[in-house]
């Protein structure tokens, strides 16, 4: 098992808890926005403990993936609590998708690609697996534009990582572009330029 994924079994149990403050601050009112909009065959990477799960409408048929066991156990009782038969969870490492190429509308991510150890073999099995038609959305924060706050986020980086199992310092717009995927929309959602919302086609 790749260490990030044995990071997040670890804090699987703690995780809501010490992301409470940022998801109530900061996510939670973009989740609830973002993905009630999306419908037809969607796949959710990096589900965690599934804080998004609540906000997908019947008109969605989603397979969650995660490659941390745990993190996927505490998605699956909250699951289990919102009864949606719409939604599937299993194992899965976005560096190598279980998926045939050009089989989903939606591809979804939240808070992931700080924490995926090569992301940009990850979004290139983005590119691969959505339908030539389809779209990425991508909820995530990054390094910023600003040297002041993008020297403060390097400096903590090392620190992040070894506790938390995630990047501070991912510069994502440009790993995205390097993925194979064209960046439609970069939406600057929250602490100036570091929580953004991308949206991107094949
Ligand atoms: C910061 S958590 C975010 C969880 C959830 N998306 C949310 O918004 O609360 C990052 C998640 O991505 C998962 N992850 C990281 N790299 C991954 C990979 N290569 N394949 C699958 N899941 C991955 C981790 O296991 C973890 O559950």
């Amino acid at each position: 098992m790749k260490t990030i994924a044995k990071r997040y079994d670890r804090e699987a149990r703690l995780y809501d808890l010490y992301e409470w403050l940022p998801e109530k601050l900061v996510f939670q009112k973009h989740r609830k926005r973002i993905f009630p909009e999306l419908s037809g065959k969607i796949l959710e990477v990096g589900v965690g403990t599934g804080n998004s799960l609540e906000y997908y409408t019947d008109k969605a048929d989603v397979t969650g993936i995660d490659f941390s066991p745990k993190m996927l156990a505490q998605a699956q009782k909250k699951l289990n609590k919102l009864g949606k038969q719409n939604i599937k969870l299993m194992e899965g490492d976005i560096e190598n998708l279980p998926f045939q190429d050009n089989t989903f509308d939606i591809v979804v991510t939240a808070c992931v690609f700080c924490s995926v150890p090569n992301p940009i073999r990850g979004f290139k099995e983005v590119a691969r697996v959505l339908k030539p038609n389809g779209k990425a959305v991508f909820l995530e924060h990054v390094k910023s534009n600003n040297w002041l706050i993008a020297f403060m986020q390097n400096l903590m980086n090392p620190l992040s990582v070894r506790i938390f199992g995630f990047n501070m310092n991912r510069d994502t717009r440009n790993n995205i572009e390097k993925g194979s995927l064209a960046v439609q929309k970069d939406k600057h959602l929250a602490l100036g330029d570091i929580v953004r919302l991308f949206v991107c086609s094949k």
